[in-house]
C-alpha cells in the first residue's frame, strides 16, 4: 500500500482504498474533477430528469464531484445541499456554483454518504450519481439516506450504465449480482425500491414511505 492510499477510505464493492475519480485528491484531482465536469454532461442531464426536482424543494447529493447536477438542480429552482469528502470536489463545486453558495441557495460541504451531518426527516430528495460503489458501507450510506428524506420523499441513486452507456464508461458497467446487491440494500432500508435502466445511466429508486416513524 502507497504512502497515498494508506488510511484512504475504502470501497464496501472493491474492498480497496479509493484513489483517482473514485476520491480525487490533490492537483491530479482537481484536473479529474475538470475532466469529470466536461464529460459527464450527458449522465447528469439523465439523473437531472430523474429527480425532477422542483422549485422550493431541498435536495441533498451525495458525492457531488464538480457540481455540474448542483448546477442542473439550482436551475430548477431548487435549494441544494452537498456532501463529498474530497475538499478538491468541494472547491470546486462551490467556485462552479459562486453564485447560489453566495446567496445561501447552495451549501457543499465535506462529508459522506454514510455521514451526510443532516438532521433527520428534513430533505424533499436525495441524489448520487457515479459514487456508490465508492461508498465505505451500503448498508449504512442507504439507511442514511432515508433517514434525512422527510416521509414521502425520494431518493436517487445512479451509476453508468443503461442501454447507451458512454464509451469510457463501459469497462467500470456494475455486473448483474452487483445491481441486485445494491437494490437489496435500498429496499431492506426503505421498504421497496426498484431498478431503472435508463439510457446512459442504471439508478435505484425509493420513496421514503409518507406516513412513518423516525
Ligand atoms: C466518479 S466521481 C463522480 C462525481 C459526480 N457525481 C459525477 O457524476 O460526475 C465520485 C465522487 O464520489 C465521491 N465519494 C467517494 N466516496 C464517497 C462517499 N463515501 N460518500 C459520498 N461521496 C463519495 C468522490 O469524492 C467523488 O467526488
Amino acid at each position: 500500500m502507497s504512502e497515498h492510499t494508506r488510511g484512504a477510505p475504502r470501497s464496501w464493492l472493491l474492498d480497496k482504498p479509493l484513489t483517482g475519480f473514485a476520491l480525487p485528491t490533490g492537483r491530479i484531482g482537481s484536473l479529474q474533477g475538470w475532466l469529470m465536469g466536461r464529460l459527464n454532461g450527458d449522465e447528469q442531464s439523465e439523473a437531472s430528469t430523474l429527480l425532477a426536482a422542483r422549485p422550493g424543494e431541498h435536495v441533498l447529493e451525495v458525492g457531488f464531484g464538480p457540481g455540474v447536477l448542483v448546477e442542473r438542480t439550482l436551475a430548477a429552482g431548487a435549494r441544494l445541499t452537498g456532501v463529498d469528502p474530497s475538499p478538491q470536489m468541494a472547491a470546486q463545486a462551490r467556485r462552479r456554483n459562486a453564485a447560489a453558495v453566495d446567496a445561501g441557495l447552495a451549501d457543499l460541504r465535506v462529508g459522506t454518504a454514510e455521514h451526510t451531518g443532516m438532521p433527520d426527516g428534513t430533505l424533499d430528495a436525495v441524489v448520487s450519481v457515479n459514487n456508490v460503489p465508492m461508498w465505505s458501507d451500503l448498508d449504512a450510506g442507504m439507511r442514511e439516506l432515508r433517514r434525512v428524506l422527510r416521509p414521502g420523499g425520494r431518493a436517487v441513486v445512479a451509476w453508468h450504465g443503461g442501454s447507451r452507456p458512454r464509451f469510457v464508461a463501459r469497462r467500470i458497467l456494475l455486473p448483474d449480482d452487483v445491481l441486485d446487491r445494491i437494490l437489496a440494500s435500498m429496499r431492506t432500508a426503505f421498504g421497496a425500491a426498484e431498478l431503472h435502466r435508463g439510457d446512459r445511466l442504471v439508478a435505484w429508486l425509493a420513496h421514503r414511505a409518507p406516513s412513518e416513524p423516525g
